[in-house]
């Protein structure tokens, strides 16, 4: 990467949340509700459905932290097929890509320094009514699951991870997209003080990434808001990022502050950088090397073993119908 210069998903009767995670998501709610300190945070003041549900649950943000902290662990999908052991934190929190904070992986130290709560979350663009609010408050509206996915980085190395957090297509539902809207844009936050490796010009920061609108709402991708049953740290993209598990690692950006729906198929990070090596789509498959690599097995880390990587990163069956009629694409890239 570096670069110098029965429908699987429907939940079963047994997977409903479970009593406790209900009562204390409805004390969540009920808490926030009347805690009403101030005015809601919302960019333009508009009577939709997602501007009356935000101005419901203002709220102290401290307040609104600490009862989204009460709120783990998240009742578990276990719908997902999967046939690898969950990677020990203490591998996977240990060997990160996030490049505000370093071009190596040791950057868990690094990003301690990013102030990651109160959070402010702006969705923008082709939507009925653009909004800014606290990522506490978004995440009290959704419907929060755990789901072990794999994860699989364009460095032909790969993790398993419990991801807390909510179904993409429901934040979809929440911004109310027009008709216009093609393409979901996202960027990461832009803090040079703070992340140093935004300081190096060469990169096209903020960090960028985009889906289609059928790719936001198709039921793998989730926005994780935690792992291993905790809010996530810094180092794996707190307080909000993306997990879009048919896809190489990259796409799945860290720390976003801007959703935006747009018409425009947005240019990502590493695109921008290297056109000929990441590409829009960055579908995993083992059959297309990588300029300078192949891609055809990958490294399980903490396992000291290589396995061969699966198409689709093993998800094909929940994603191969997003790419019908866009063969003459490169979409492994
Ligand atoms: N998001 C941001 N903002 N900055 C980054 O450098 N790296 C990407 C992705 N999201 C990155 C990012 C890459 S290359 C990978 S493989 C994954 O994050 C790594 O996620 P992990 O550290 O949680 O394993």
């Amino acid at each position: 990467m570096l670069i110098k210069r029965p429908r699987k998903w429907e939940l079963s009767e047994n997977l409903v949340t479970p009593e406790n995670v209900f009562l204390n998501r409805r004390a969540f709610l009920r808490g926030t509700t009347a805690s009403i300190a101030g005015a809601a945070t919302l960019a333009v003041a508009g009577c939709g459905e997602a501007a009356e549900k935000t101005e419901a649950l203002a709220g102290g943000e401290a307040d609104l932290t600490a009862k989204a902290a009460e709120l783990f662990p998240y009742p578990a999908n276990t719908s997902i097929p999967i046939d690898r052991p969950v990677t020990d934190e203490e591998v996977s929190s240990t060997y990160n890509n996030f490049y505000e904070f370093g071009s190596h992986k040791r950057i868990s130290r690094a990003a301690e320094a990013l102030v990651s709560r109160p959070w402010k979350i702006e969705i923008t663009g082709e939507v009925e009514t653009p909004i800014t609010l606290d990522v506490d408050q978004l995440i009290a509206q959704m419907p929060l699951e755990e789901r072990i996915y794999r994860h699989r980085c364009v460095e032909a190395w790969s993790m398993t991870v419990p991801w807390s957090g909510f179904p993409l297509a429901a934040l979809v539902d929440f911004a109310r997209p027009k008709s216009s809207a093609r393409y979901l844009k996202m960027q990461t936050f832009m803090q040079p003080s703070v992340a140093s490796g935004q300081k190096q010009s060469w990169y096209p920061w903020p960090y960028t990434e985009g889906l289609t609108m059928a790719e936001a709402r198709n039921e793998l991708a989730f926005m994780a808001t935690g792992i291993y049953g905790k809010p996530l740290g810094e180092q794996f993209g707190a307080p909000i990022r993306l997990a879009v598990p048919w896809k190489y690692g990259f796409k799945s950006i860290k720390s976003i502050v801007t959703f935006e729906f747009t018409g425009k198929k947005p240019t990502s990070f590493w695109e921008e950088i290297a056109p000929k090596e990441y590409g829009f789509w960055a579908n995993v498959n083992p059959e297309v090397p990588h300029p300078r690599w192949s891609q055809a097995t990958e490294e399980v880390l903490g396992t000291g073993r290589r396995v061969p990587t699966l198409m689709f990163n093993g998800y094909e069956e929940q994603v191969a119908g997003l790419y019908k009629g866009l063969e003459g694409q490169n979409l492994y890239r």
